[in-house]
Parts: C-alpha cells; sequence; structure tokens
C-alpha cells in the first residue's frame, strides 16, 4: 500500500494521531523528484502559486541549492519513508535592507491534505528560521487559498496587507494576501547586528 494511501486509511479511521507517523527533516536532493510531484500538482490545480508550467527537476534542484547557500531552511515532511509535503524560506528581496526577512512556501502532496502535515511543517520552519536569525516571515497568499489563510493565522500570522489584481491565473486576477510573523521583538536588533556592536564596544 502506498503511503498515501496509508495516509487516508489511518485518518479515515481516526486513528491519525497515534498511528500516522510523520517525521521531518533538511531536504535532500534526493527529495527533488517527490518535491517536483507535489509541486507540479499544484502549480496546476492550486491557487498556491504562479509559475510557468512545467517545472522541471534541474530548476527546483537549481531554486533549492541557492536557498541552502544562504542559509535558508529546506525541510520535508515523511509519511512511512515517503515525501509527503515541504516547506522552505527563500529571499524576501534582493537589496541587502532586507536579509533579515524571508519569504517562505510550504506545500503538501495532494493526497494528504488536511491530515495535520501543514500543521507540523509551518512551526518547524518558523523554529528554523529563528534559529537562524530571521527577523521576519512572509507568506504571500492568494486571497482564495482559505486552507493556507487559516494554517497560517493558527501559528500567529497576521494580515498586513492585500494586493489587488497582482495575478492573472485561471483566465481572471487574484488577488494577494501579505501573512506576516515576526520573529523576535519588533524593536530588537538583528542577532549578528548586536554582536557586531558588542564586538565594537568591547574591542
Ligand atoms: C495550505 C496547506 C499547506 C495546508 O496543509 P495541510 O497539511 O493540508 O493542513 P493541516 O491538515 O495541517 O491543517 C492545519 C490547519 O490548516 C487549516 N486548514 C487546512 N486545510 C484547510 C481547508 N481545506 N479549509 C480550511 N482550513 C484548512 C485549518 O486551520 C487546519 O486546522 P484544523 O484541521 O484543526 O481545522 C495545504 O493545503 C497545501 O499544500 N495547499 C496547496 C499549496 C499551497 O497553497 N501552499 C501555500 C502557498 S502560500
Amino acid at each position: 500500500m502506498s503511503c498515501f494511501a496509508t495516509c487516508r486509511d489511518v485518518a479515515g479511521a481516526g486513528m491519525l494521531d497515534s498511528r500516522m507517523s510523520i517525521a521531518l527533516r533538511p531536504s535532500t536532493d534526493d527529495d527533488v523528484p517527490a518535491m517536483l510531484e507535489i509541486y507540479s500538482y499544484h502549480i496546476h490545480h492550486g491557487i498556491g502559486d504562479f509559475e510557468p508550467e512545467p517545472m522541471h527537476l534541474d530548476e527546483i534542484k537549481r531554486r533549492r541549492k541557492v536557498m541552502l547557500k544562504r542559509r535558508m531552511p529546506h525541510i520535508v515532511a515523511e509519511c512511512n519513508g515517503v515525501v509527503v509535503g515541504y516547506a522552505f524560506a527563500a529571499q524576501f528581496r534582493k537589496r541587502p535592507a532586507y536579509r533579515y526577512t524571508i519569504e517562505h512556501s510550504i506545500y503538501v502532496h495532494k493526497d494528504c491534505l488536511r491530515l495535520g502535515i501543514g500543521r507540523r511543517l509551518l512551526p518547524a520552519l518558523i523554529r528554523e528560521c529563528s534559529d537562524a536569525g530571521f527577523h521576519q516571515m512572509i507568506a504571500v497568499v492568494d486571497s482564495t487559498n482559505l486552507p493556507s489563510l487559516a494554517l497560517h493565522e493558527l501559528f500567529g500570522f497576521q494580515r498586513s496587507g492585500l494586493l489587488r489584481s497582482v495575478g492573472f491565473k485561471f483566465g481572471h486576477w487574484t488577488d494577494s494576501v501579505l501573512m506576516q510573523l515576526c520573529l523576535g521583538s519588533e524593536d530588537g536588533l538583528p542577532r549578528a547586528c548586536v554582536s557586531d556592536e558588542s564586538a565594537t564596544r568591547n574591542g
């Protein structure tokens, strides 16, 4: 039986919490085909993304490498050894002033939606981004993407803006909601700057 069938069976039997074992870990290059499968489905059917289709393996590999080079978290969720979801942080804007802010994404396999995988992935990504010293997390969510809006609100993200008609997909304009989570105190200095300053003071 495939992992996806197992997830559904367990969920159907109401035993999700006790029996479905979800493990989270950093992604590897070997996970890229599974990530591509998950992502491609959502590009075709979803409201989460605006990628030119189809997406290629090498492009996902390239993007992952760039994120890792910048020390940005990139994690997968596994169910019985099969990748059922993933989440990662990417550069928010290119200018150096924005280097403590990330824009993240999260995707769960179409056959495993609403089984609690996003609920495991998102807080893990938040923790990793915080540990890595990032200050703000931003999600850009399609205004009709109720699952994503609800998931982000569940973990403390606040709606900080609405961009009207910024996307064009499936023949119509779409609005995007900006969702934001501050990982430290709003007015605290970035950790790197704090240590730079104390090094200067003490030096
Ligand atoms: C958004 C997404 C990651 C959520 O992952 P998931 O594993 O299905 O979510 P979970 O089962 O962990 O649900 C956690 C919470 O999210 C919200 N949620 C998830 N699916 C929902 C749905 N269909 N309708 C309303 N709320 C939903 C609920 O608050 C839920 O908590 P609850 O089950 O106690 O009510 C998933 O729907 C997905 O991959 N969507 C396609 C890609 C995408 O849009 N990514 C986000 C781009 S910004």
